[in-house]
């Protein structure tokens, strides 16, 4: 089987129509003063944009961003260590997971998960027709993790195109050291990829070391700008992995799918890499306030790497009693819909979580 989708394999192409008008003026090595040729509303005066948003944001929203996101990627090279051809912007993680997909399966392809992870890999792949097989957590007291022989034997059964591992995984919180991360890489069929999902990874203890932009083969990592630097409604993300995986989803791309905004924003972030360093650890904190709170009313609480914890609760009855009774308090947390996680509740360690009697109606049940 090989490794890429195989209508992708006995041609070149597709080849995006769009590259835009910044990859030309790189190409030609100078700015193009009149653009005349994409069609883009240029002269629309946007008063009212601007009066709500600021002059620089109509400007921003006027034209079609970069496609290939290069100050993007310029900066997370820099911060990461990660060569520029390995590294790859797009509309989010989810965004990224669609397109790995795109690039890698056909209908019928069999692809792996955990049975209860972060569910829109599964939604993505039956979408996308691939046959997906799911192996269960390691699930005991304490712990709450994907379980990486039972993912690494299923696809060899199976002969998988793609494997998917969320890490730090979410609902769970759990980390897999690298080590473990190149094991599990290693222990796959030749043509699977390992889709490592790691849209929390700026929460894990090890974020910035040299690893974190390290290119692993047979590895497509996936990151956010949603989590650690709070631009989920602005849609961006990005891909480290080889240039040669990199350009087969290039190919099937779509091209301006990053708005000029989301582009900005992120550079911004990344300009002002303490705000988001402070922000993380504020974060931290909480989540290990919270856990400890919990844990001392008898509460089982696994690790976590994440801005969440996840509550192992004595089963599904029981979580989903908790569940309606927050919300009828007001409050939302999470639990998730696959029936091998239905006993687990998820919440997030916002500073909401910590006040007094938010979480009540699980501290009540906790005494029971
Ligand atoms: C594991 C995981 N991957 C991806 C995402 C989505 O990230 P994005 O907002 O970048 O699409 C989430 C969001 O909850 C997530 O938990």
């Amino acid at each position: 089987m090989p490794r890429y989708a195989r209508h992708l394999l006995d041609r070149q192409g597709p080849t995006n129509p769009f590259p835009g008008l910044k990859a030309l003026e790189r190409r030609l090595g100078r700015h193009i003063p009149h653009r005349l040729g994409s069609n883009e509303g240029l002269d629309m005066p946007h008063r009212a944009l601007a009066a709500r948003f600021g002059d620089e944001f109509a400007e921003l929203a006027r034209a079609y961003g970069d496609a290939e996101a290069l100050g993007v990627r310029r900066r997370l090279s820099e911060a990461l260590g990660t060569p520029l051809e390995s590294l790859l912007v797009d509309a989010g993680a989810d965004s990224l997971l669609a397109l790995v997909l795109r690039a890698t399966c056909g209908p019928g392809d069999p692809v792996i998960a955990s049975a209860g992870t972060y569910p829109t890999f599964g939604y993505f792949a039956a979408g996308h027709g691939c046959r997906l097989s799911e192996t269960a957590y390691r699930d005991a007291p304490g712990l709450l993790a994907p379980d990486l022989q039972a993912l690494a034997e299923r696809a060899s059964r199976e002969n998988a195109q793609l494997v998917y591992l969320a890490n730090p995984d979410n609902p769970g919180g759990h980390l897999h050291d690298d080590a473990a991360i190149l094991a599990l890489r290693d222990a796959l069929p030749e043509t699977c990829t390992l889709l490592l999902d790691e849209a929390y990874h700026d929460f894990r203890r090890d974020a910035e070391s040299p690893a974190a932009g390290a290119v692993w083969p047979g590895v497509i990592r996936l990151r956010t700008f949603s989590k650690a630097h709070g631009l989920a409604g602005l849609r961006i993300g990005y891909a480290i992995a080889e240039p040669e995986a990199l350009a087969m989803l290039n190919r099937v791309r779509i091209h301006y799918a990053v708005s000029s905004l989301a582009l900005a924003a992120a550079e911004t972030v990344l300009d002002h890499p303490d705000e988001t360093r402070d922000h993380v650890g504020m974060v931290i904190a909480r989540r290990e306030r919270l856990a400890a709170r919990l844990r001392d009313l008898g509460s089982d609480v696994p690790p976590s790497d994440t801005n969440f914890i996840a509550v192992r609760l004595a089963d599904a009855d029981q979580a989903a009693d908790i569940h309606r009774r927050l919300l009828d308090d007001g409050t939302l947390v999470h639990r998730p819909a696959h029936p091998a996680l239905g006993h687990v509740l998820r919440i997030s360690t916002l500073a909401a979580a910590l006040e007094p009697g938010r979480l009540d109606a699980l501290i009540d049940a906790l005494g029971n």
